[in-house]
Protein backbone atom coordinates (compact mmCIF):
# COMPACT_ATOMS: atom_id res chain seq x y z
CA UNK A 1 0.00 0.00 0.00
CA UNK A 2 1.24 3.57 -1.24
CA UNK A 3 0.32 6.97 0.16
CA UNK A 4 1.84 10.10 -0.01
CA UNK A 5 2.27 12.85 3.12
CA UNK A 6 3.26 16.24 2.75
CA UNK A 7 5.04 16.43 -0.72
CA UNK A 8 6.84 12.86 -0.40
CA UNK A 9 5.34 9.19 -1.45
CA UNK A 10 6.13 6.73 1.43
CA UNK A 11 4.96 3.30 2.28
CA UNK A 12 2.08 3.05 4.94
CA UNK A 13 3.73 0.72 7.36
CA UNK A 14 6.24 3.53 7.62
CA UNK A 15 4.02 7.03 7.85
CA UNK A 16 3.37 8.41 10.88
CA UNK A 17 0.79 10.69 12.25
CA UNK A 18 1.83 14.12 13.43
CA UNK A 19 -0.06 14.27 17.18
CA UNK A 20 -1.13 17.31 16.81
CA UNK A 21 -2.48 17.64 13.50
CA UNK A 22 -5.92 18.90 14.07
CA UNK A 23 -7.19 16.43 11.82
CA UNK A 24 -6.30 13.93 14.34
CA UNK A 25 -7.39 16.20 17.58
CA UNK A 26 -10.88 18.03 15.98
CA UNK A 27 -11.36 15.96 13.02
CA UNK A 28 -10.33 19.39 11.44
CA UNK A 29 -10.68 18.66 7.64
CA UNK A 30 -12.01 17.47 4.64
CA UNK A 31 -11.21 14.22 2.62
CA UNK A 32 -12.19 13.02 -0.72
CA UNK A 33 -12.71 9.25 -1.68
CA UNK A 34 -12.07 8.59 -5.98
CA UNK A 35 -11.88 5.71 -8.18
CA UNK A 36 -9.26 4.51 -10.37
CA UNK A 37 -10.43 2.60 -13.95
CA UNK A 38 -8.06 0.93 -15.95
CA UNK A 39 -5.69 3.44 -14.66
CA UNK A 40 -7.21 6.08 -14.73
CA UNK A 41 -9.11 8.72 -12.30
CA UNK A 42 -12.59 8.89 -12.61
CA UNK A 43 -14.75 12.33 -12.22
CA UNK A 44 -11.60 13.49 -10.46
CA UNK A 45 -12.71 17.13 -11.73
CA UNK A 46 -15.81 16.75 -10.03
CA UNK A 47 -14.09 15.23 -6.52
CA UNK A 48 -12.01 18.76 -7.00
CA UNK A 49 -14.16 20.82 -7.52
CA UNK A 50 -16.45 19.77 -4.24
CA UNK A 51 -12.59 19.39 -2.13
CA UNK A 52 -12.16 23.19 -3.17
CA UNK A 53 -16.04 23.32 -1.81
CA UNK A 54 -15.38 21.82 1.19
CA UNK A 55 -12.37 24.03 2.18
CA UNK A 56 -14.08 26.95 1.67
CA UNK A 57 -17.00 26.42 3.74
CA UNK A 58 -14.01 25.16 6.88
CA UNK A 59 -12.20 28.37 5.79
CA UNK A 60 -9.23 26.13 5.55
CA UNK A 61 -6.83 27.99 3.08
CA UNK A 62 -5.90 26.42 -0.28
CA UNK A 63 -2.54 25.65 -0.75
CA UNK A 64 -2.90 22.94 -3.52
CA UNK A 65 -4.01 22.88 -6.58
CA UNK A 66 -6.11 20.51 -8.65
CA UNK A 67 -3.01 20.50 -11.59
CA UNK A 68 -0.59 19.39 -8.21
CA UNK A 69 -3.15 17.10 -6.96
CA UNK A 70 -4.17 15.58 -9.79
CA UNK A 71 -0.48 14.90 -10.61
CA UNK A 72 -0.38 13.12 -7.05
CA UNK A 73 -3.13 10.84 -8.18
CA UNK A 74 -1.21 9.67 -11.26
CA UNK A 75 2.21 9.54 -9.53
CA UNK A 76 0.44 6.69 -7.03
CA UNK A 77 -1.34 4.98 -9.51
CA UNK A 78 2.27 4.40 -11.38
CA UNK A 79 3.77 3.86 -8.40
CA UNK A 80 1.35 1.70 -7.13
CA UNK A 81 1.30 -0.21 -10.33
CA UNK A 82 -2.63 -0.33 -9.46
CA UNK A 83 -4.84 -0.41 -11.96
CA UNK A 84 -8.93 -0.40 -10.65
CA UNK A 85 -8.31 0.75 -6.72
CA UNK A 86 -9.39 3.76 -4.50
CA UNK A 87 -7.72 6.27 -3.61
CA UNK A 88 -8.25 8.70 -0.56
CA UNK A 89 -7.13 12.28 0.73
CA UNK A 90 -7.45 14.03 3.20
CA UNK A 91 -6.57 17.67 3.96
CA UNK A 92 -6.57 19.08 7.23
CA UNK A 93 -6.21 22.24 8.52
CA UNK A 94 -3.03 22.42 10.20
CA UNK A 95 -0.46 21.26 12.49
CA UNK A 96 -0.90 23.11 15.59
CA UNK A 97 -0.38 23.49 19.46
CA UNK A 98 -3.84 22.50 20.48
CA UNK A 99 -6.45 25.47 20.56
CA UNK A 100 -9.93 25.05 19.36
CA UNK A 101 -9.32 28.50 17.50
CA UNK A 102 -8.18 28.38 14.08
CA UNK A 103 -4.02 28.80 14.86
CA UNK A 104 -1.91 31.76 13.52
CA UNK A 105 -0.10 29.85 10.88
CA UNK A 106 -2.07 27.66 8.94
CA UNK A 107 -0.40 25.41 6.81
CA UNK A 108 -2.71 22.39 5.55
CA UNK A 109 -1.20 18.84 5.94
CA UNK A 110 -1.93 16.74 2.92
CA UNK A 111 -2.34 13.01 2.93
CA UNK A 112 -3.31 10.37 0.39
CA UNK A 113 -3.42 7.01 0.43
CA UNK A 114 -3.89 4.13 -2.83
CA UNK A 115 -5.71 1.10 -2.39
CA UNK A 116 -6.53 -1.71 -4.94
CA UNK A 117 -10.03 -2.67 -4.94
CA UNK A 118 -13.41 -3.39 -7.62
CA UNK A 119 -17.02 -2.20 -6.73
CA UNK A 120 -19.25 -5.40 -5.09
CA UNK A 121 -20.52 -6.98 -8.09
CA UNK A 122 -22.76 -9.42 -6.09
CA UNK A 123 -24.21 -6.33 -4.43
CA UNK A 124 -24.81 -5.23 -7.56
CA UNK A 125 -26.69 -7.94 -9.15
CA UNK A 126 -28.52 -9.71 -5.84
CA UNK A 127 -28.99 -6.09 -4.26
CA UNK A 128 -28.51 -5.40 -0.61
CA UNK A 129 -30.41 -5.40 3.02
CA UNK A 130 -30.52 -2.15 4.59
CA UNK A 131 -31.85 -1.01 8.09
CA UNK A 132 -33.30 2.78 8.91
CA UNK A 133 -31.04 4.32 11.54
CA UNK A 134 -31.92 7.73 12.72
CA UNK A 135 -29.38 10.28 11.34
CA UNK A 136 -28.22 11.77 14.18
CA UNK A 137 -25.21 13.57 12.60
CA UNK A 138 -24.57 17.75 12.29
CA UNK A 139 -26.70 19.94 9.89
CA UNK A 140 -23.49 20.54 7.42
CA UNK A 141 -23.49 17.16 5.73
CA UNK A 142 -22.97 18.48 2.35
CA UNK A 143 -19.42 19.41 4.02
CA UNK A 144 -17.23 16.06 3.00
CA UNK A 145 -15.19 16.58 6.43
CA UNK A 146 -13.36 14.40 8.19
CA UNK A 147 -16.34 13.99 11.32
CA UNK A 148 -17.89 10.86 10.88
CA UNK A 149 -19.02 9.38 14.18
CA UNK A 150 -22.67 9.56 12.78
CA UNK A 151 -22.14 7.76 9.42
CA UNK A 152 -19.89 5.01 11.86
CA UNK A 153 -22.52 4.43 14.61
CA UNK A 154 -24.91 4.07 11.53
CA UNK A 155 -23.31 1.61 9.44
CA UNK A 156 -21.65 0.01 12.66
CA UNK A 157 -25.54 -0.82 13.83
CA UNK A 158 -26.37 -2.18 10.48
CA UNK A 159 -22.87 -4.53 10.54
CA UNK A 160 -24.32 -5.67 13.98
CA UNK A 161 -27.46 -6.99 12.41
CA UNK A 162 -25.72 -8.59 9.13
CA UNK A 163 -26.89 -6.04 7.06
CA UNK A 164 -24.99 -4.31 4.30
CA UNK A 165 -26.30 -0.41 5.11
CA UNK A 166 -27.80 2.27 7.01
CA UNK A 167 -30.28 4.51 5.36
CA UNK A 168 -30.49 7.63 7.66
CA UNK A 169 -33.67 9.69 8.79
CA UNK A 170 -34.10 12.54 10.74
CA UNK A 171 -36.27 12.60 13.16
CA UNK A 172 -37.63 15.59 13.70
CA UNK A 173 -38.95 15.58 10.36
CA UNK A 174 -39.27 11.92 9.52
CA UNK A 175 -37.79 12.78 6.10
CA UNK A 176 -34.81 10.57 4.66
CA UNK A 177 -31.65 11.73 3.90
CA UNK A 178 -29.07 9.58 2.79
CA UNK A 179 -27.25 6.23 3.21
CA UNK A 180 -24.11 6.13 5.79
CA UNK A 181 -21.63 6.58 2.94
CA UNK A 182 -24.07 6.19 -0.19
CA UNK A 183 -26.97 8.71 -1.76
CA UNK A 184 -30.43 6.73 -1.82
CA UNK A 185 -32.75 6.97 -4.34
CA UNK A 186 -36.30 5.46 -4.61
CA UNK A 187 -38.34 4.26 -7.94
CA UNK A 188 -41.90 5.02 -7.50
CA UNK A 189 -45.05 5.31 -10.43
CA UNK A 190 -41.69 5.48 -13.07
CA UNK A 191 -40.29 8.23 -10.79
CA UNK A 192 -37.06 8.80 -9.75
CA UNK A 193 -36.86 10.42 -6.13
CA UNK A 194 -33.51 11.22 -4.08
CA UNK A 195 -33.59 13.87 -1.23
CA UNK A 196 -32.63 17.93 -2.45
CA UNK A 197 -28.84 19.15 -2.32
CA UNK A 198 -29.34 21.24 0.76
CA UNK A 199 -27.09 20.94 4.35
CA UNK A 200 -28.40 17.56 5.16
CA UNK A 201 -26.92 15.65 2.26
CA UNK A 202 -23.44 15.48 0.66
CA UNK A 203 -24.08 16.13 -3.05
CA UNK A 204 -22.35 12.74 -4.01
CA UNK A 205 -20.21 12.72 -7.32
CA UNK A 206 -22.26 9.61 -8.83
CA UNK A 207 -25.72 10.69 -7.51
CA UNK A 208 -24.65 14.11 -10.06
CA UNK A 209 -23.40 12.06 -12.74
CA UNK A 210 -26.46 9.96 -12.53
CA UNK A 211 -28.47 13.33 -12.46
CA UNK A 212 -26.84 14.99 -15.06
CA UNK A 213 -25.39 12.73 -17.76
CA UNK A 214 -27.37 9.00 -17.22
CA UNK A 215 -31.01 9.72 -15.99
CA UNK A 216 -31.33 12.15 -18.91
CA UNK A 217 -29.96 9.92 -21.28
CA UNK A 218 -32.57 7.21 -20.63
CA UNK A 219 -35.37 9.49 -20.38
CA UNK A 220 -36.15 9.11 -16.82
CA UNK A 221 -37.53 11.86 -14.72
CA UNK A 222 -36.30 12.87 -11.32
CA UNK A 223 -38.06 14.90 -8.11
CA UNK A 224 -35.39 16.03 -5.74
CA UNK A 225 -38.14 15.84 -2.92
CA UNK A 226 -37.31 14.29 0.44
CA UNK A 227 -39.68 11.51 1.23
CA UNK A 228 -40.71 9.53 4.90
CA UNK A 229 -39.01 6.15 5.43
CA UNK A 230 -42.75 4.75 5.21
CA UNK A 231 -43.17 5.72 1.48
CA UNK A 232 -39.55 4.36 0.68
CA UNK A 233 -40.86 1.01 2.06
CA UNK A 234 -43.71 1.20 -0.39
CA UNK A 235 -41.32 1.96 -3.48
CA UNK A 236 -41.48 -0.57 -6.50
CA UNK A 237 -37.24 -0.17 -6.14
CA UNK A 238 -34.87 1.42 -4.05
CA UNK A 239 -30.53 1.79 -4.58
CA UNK A 240 -27.69 3.70 -3.57
CA UNK A 241 -24.44 5.57 -4.81
CA UNK A 242 -21.55 6.20 -4.79
CA UNK A 243 -17.76 6.26 -5.42
CA UNK A 244 -17.15 2.81 -4.08
CA UNK A 245 -20.67 1.28 -4.50
CA UNK A 246 -21.47 2.53 -7.91
CA UNK A 247 -25.25 1.83 -8.42
CA UNK A 248 -26.17 -0.53 -5.84
CA UNK A 249 -29.51 -1.90 -5.59
CA UNK A 250 -31.43 -2.32 -2.23
CA UNK A 251 -33.93 -4.82 -2.01
CA UNK A 252 -34.36 -4.84 1.55
CA UNK A 253 -35.39 -2.24 4.19
CA UNK A 254 -35.55 -3.08 7.97
CA UNK A 255 -37.11 -6.14 7.00
CA UNK A 256 -39.51 -5.11 4.49
CA UNK A 257 -39.35 -6.40 1.06
CA UNK A 258 -39.15 -3.63 -1.67
CA UNK A 259 -40.64 -4.03 -4.74
CA UNK A 260 -40.85 -7.92 -5.81
CA UNK A 261 -37.10 -8.72 -3.33
CA UNK A 262 -34.99 -8.23 -6.74
CA UNK A 263 -33.21 -5.39 -8.09
CA UNK A 264 -35.35 -3.11 -10.20
CA UNK A 265 -35.18 -2.74 -14.06
CA UNK A 266 -34.76 0.91 -13.42
CA UNK A 267 -32.19 1.02 -11.08
CA UNK A 268 -30.46 -1.66 -13.28
CA UNK A 269 -30.54 0.41 -16.31
CA UNK A 270 -28.65 3.21 -14.56
CA UNK A 271 -26.18 1.07 -13.40
CA UNK A 272 -25.56 -0.19 -17.07
CA UNK A 273 -25.44 3.25 -18.16
CA UNK A 274 -23.09 4.21 -15.62
CA UNK A 275 -20.80 1.47 -16.08
CA UNK A 276 -20.84 2.26 -19.64
CA UNK A 277 -19.24 5.60 -18.33
CA UNK A 278 -16.44 4.28 -16.47
CA UNK A 279 -15.17 1.76 -19.43
N1 LIG B 1 -18.85 7.92 0.48
N2 LIG B 1 -23.12 10.53 1.22
C1 LIG B 1 -22.15 10.29 2.13
C2 LIG B 1 -22.46 10.56 3.57
C3 LIG B 1 -20.89 9.80 1.73
O1 LIG B 1 -19.93 9.56 2.63
C4 LIG B 1 -20.66 9.55 0.34
C5 LIG B 1 -19.32 9.06 -0.15
C6 LIG B 1 -21.70 9.78 -0.57
C7 LIG B 1 -21.55 9.53 -2.04
O2 LIG B 1 -20.66 10.45 -2.62
P1 LIG B 1 -19.83 10.09 -3.93
O3 LIG B 1 -20.80 9.63 -4.95
O4 LIG B 1 -19.18 11.37 -4.29
O5 LIG B 1 -18.84 9.01 -3.54
C8 LIG B 1 -22.91 10.30 -0.09
C9 LIG B 1 -17.54 7.36 0.36
C10 LIG B 1 -16.48 8.26 -0.05
C11 LIG B 1 -17.63 6.12 -0.51
O6 LIG B 1 -18.33 5.20 -0.10
O7 LIG B 1 -16.99 6.06 -1.54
Amino acid sequence: EYGFFNGEFITLDTAKVQLEDRGYQFGDGIYEATRVYNGKCFALERHLARCRRSLRELRIPITYMDEELTAIHYDLIQKSGIQNGVIYFQITRATAPRTHYFPDQVIPNLSMTIRESEPNRKWQEDGIACMLAEDIRWLRCDIKSLNLLGNVLAKQAAHEKGLQGAIQFRKDTDLITEGSSSNFFIVKDGLIWTHPTDNLILKGVTRSILLEEVIPQLGYTVVEKAFTPEFALSAAEAFVTSTSLEVTPVVNIDGHTIGNGTPGKITQSLLQGYRELVQ
